[in-house]
């Protein structure tokens, strides 16, 4: 396998993992992440709910936080799984998770689900940042 398709199986499986701990009781659907840094670390995060709906957060963000707030600021890729109960399916960031890369990460960010790769600028184009 070429070391771009051994990152992308072990974001996978640490999103998998990670997927685990969603805490997703309003929704049932269960979504894990696992991001990898310039560095080389990575950081994975599941989504967390709330019975105030607005405050649940989703996978991608908890990742970042955990990131950004640990002093990483440049990332190279994420991997994203996501569906109800023990299935999986397609499980694509939603905008805001799009623009909260956006802001961390350059056009080329990939974005690995289970079955298809893509970039930031393909799921965000024209993005805003300042
Ligand atoms: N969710 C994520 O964690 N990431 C996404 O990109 C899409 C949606 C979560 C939020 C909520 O807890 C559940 O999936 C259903 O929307």
């Amino acid at each position: 396998m070429s070391d771009s398709g051994k990152i992308r199986e072990n974001l996978l499986k640490q999103a998998r993992i990670a997927r685990e701990s969603a805490y997703c009781k309003y929704s049932s659907f269960a979504v894990g992440a696992a991001l990898l840094t310039e560095s080389g670390e990575i950081y994975t995060g599941c989504n967390i709910e709330n019975a105030s709906y607005s405050l649940c957060i989703c996978a991608e963000r908890i990742a970042f936080g955990k990131a950004v707030s640990e002093g990483h600021r440049k990332f190279r890729a994420i991997a994203i799984v996501g569906g109800s109960e023990d299935s999986e399916t397609d499980c694509p960031p939603c905008g805001a998770c799009r623009q909260f890369m956006a802001e961390f990460c350059n056009a080329d960010f990939e974005i690995y689900l289970a079955e298809k790769k893509y970039l930031l600028r393909e799921l965000l184009p024209n993005a805003f940042i300042l």
